[in-house]
């Protein structure tokens, strides 16, 4: 029996061992702890590679979902429409500033409904948030037009899309600003926290700028408006520019990966898979943050592949927010209208991708699941 386990936190490291240590021990030697050159140069070079002018990088990618709706105004009274299906943070970004998360339904590529968008649109919408789920982005297109026609501003939260493109345009820079994740297990991933935010919009960038350091000025280091203290380390940006070097490696490897799963398993009629790297319409290129399947007796299946020593995980826990007891009071939605989303979480299951996992790996998890069917 083979062990694989659902994600490998040491092979971030042993991955690139050598190369990372030189740059810690560079970094480090030389003091440049906070906001230095490592973090400037780590910005300059996300805003390039997704075609932005702006790049803010913060402590998190919860932090900067924070700061873009606070940027935005957003507050007490306002409604802001996101997906059921999304991590937490999407809606605290905007349930902290006493506004109300409003929840829409998801549709087969188990991102926001573009089509189910416009009938929560009420005169208290103050912006659309879509997450830009497993590595791929929505029809950006058509959430903008909807958008424009009733004056809105669209936010992306895009923690598990960084380089995933639609129409050739990644994900983070068709809204007004978009938020990514380096959390470790994300496809470009630190060692510990980081996240940034991306804008083609020069205010909101220098609001964001002050915002993310107490409020100051880089430029004149004066308290200009009531701020926090979440900056992306500057180790942690030396460590992800190392990393970034080989991204474009990490991401065809997730691919590959991806496609092996779709190729072995797309016989098996208990299984909708997620659309397959080189199936693409064209569109929509997809980076392979997750393989987030759909599977007829989830949770036996679930059972077995443990059994057989394969980990696999629910997304976020296993609830879409309508579905968080705690949290519910606080949130809009009507759960006839959440359908897609429902039956999404009875069938939904993450298996093991990431560039640790091998061809044999892949094969073995088909295998074992083409057993569990037969
Ligand atoms: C969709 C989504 N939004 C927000 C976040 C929050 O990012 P972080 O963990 O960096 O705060 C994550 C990941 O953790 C995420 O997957």
């Amino acid at each position: 029996m083979k062990e694989i386990p659902y994600f490998r936190y040491n092979y971030l490291y042993s991955e690139f061992k050598n190369e990372l240590d030189r740059t810690f021990s560079e970094t480090l030697g030389k003091g440049a702890i906070l906001g230095q050159q490592e973090l400037k140069d780590f910005e300059r070079t996300v805003a390039d590679f997704l075609g932005v002018k702006y790049a803010i990088g913060v402590g998190n990618g919860t932090s900067s979902l924070l700061l873009m709706t606070r940027v935005l105004g957003v507050q007490k009274g306002d409604e802001v429409i996101i997906p059921s299906h999304t991590f937490v943070a999407t809606a605290a970004a905007v349930a902290w500033w006493g506004a109300t998360p409003v929840l829409v339904d998801c549709g087969n590529d188990h991102l926001l409904d573009v089509d189910k968008v416009e009938a929560a649109i009420t005169p208290k919408t103050k912006a659309i948030i879509i997450a830009q789920l497993n590595g791929r982005t929505g029809e950006m297109d058509r959430l903008q037009a909807i958008a424009d026609k009733h004056h809105l501003v669209v936010l992306e939260d895009a923690a598990q899309a960084f380089g995933s493109k639609f129409l050739n345009r990644c994900a983070g820079t068709w809204g007004i600003m978009g938020s990514f994740s380096f959390h470790p297990a994300k496809t470009l991933g630190a060692f510990g926290d980081g996240g940034m935010i991306v804008t083609h919009d020069e205010q909101l960038a220098h609001k964001l700028f002050c915002l993310r350091d107490h409020g100051r000025d880089p430029q004149t280091n004066e308290v200009v408006a009531w701020g926090i203290n979440s900056r992306l380390d500057n180790v942690q940006a030396a460590m992800l520019s190392v990393k970034f070097s080989h991204y474009s490696k990490t991401i065809q490897r997730r691919r590959t990966i991806m496609q092996r799963y779709c190729d072995r398993l797309a016989g098996v009629s208990e299984i909708t898979m997620p659309p397959a790297p080189n199936a693409n319409d064209g569109r929509h290129y997809d980076i392979a943050q997750n393989c987030e399947i759909e599977a007829e007796k989830r949770d036996e299946l679930r059972n077995f592949l443990k059994e057989n020593g394969i980990g696999t995980l629910l997304p976020w826990g296993g609830r879409a927010l309508h579905q968080i007891p705690a949290l519910q009071s606080s949130m809009h939605f009507d759960r006839h209208a959440l359908a897609r989303t429902e039956l999404l979480f009875k069938r939904c299951l993450m298996l093991p991708l990431n560039t640790s996992v091998t061809d044999d790996e892949v094969d073995y998890v088909c295998d074992t699941i083409l057993k569990f069917y037969r």
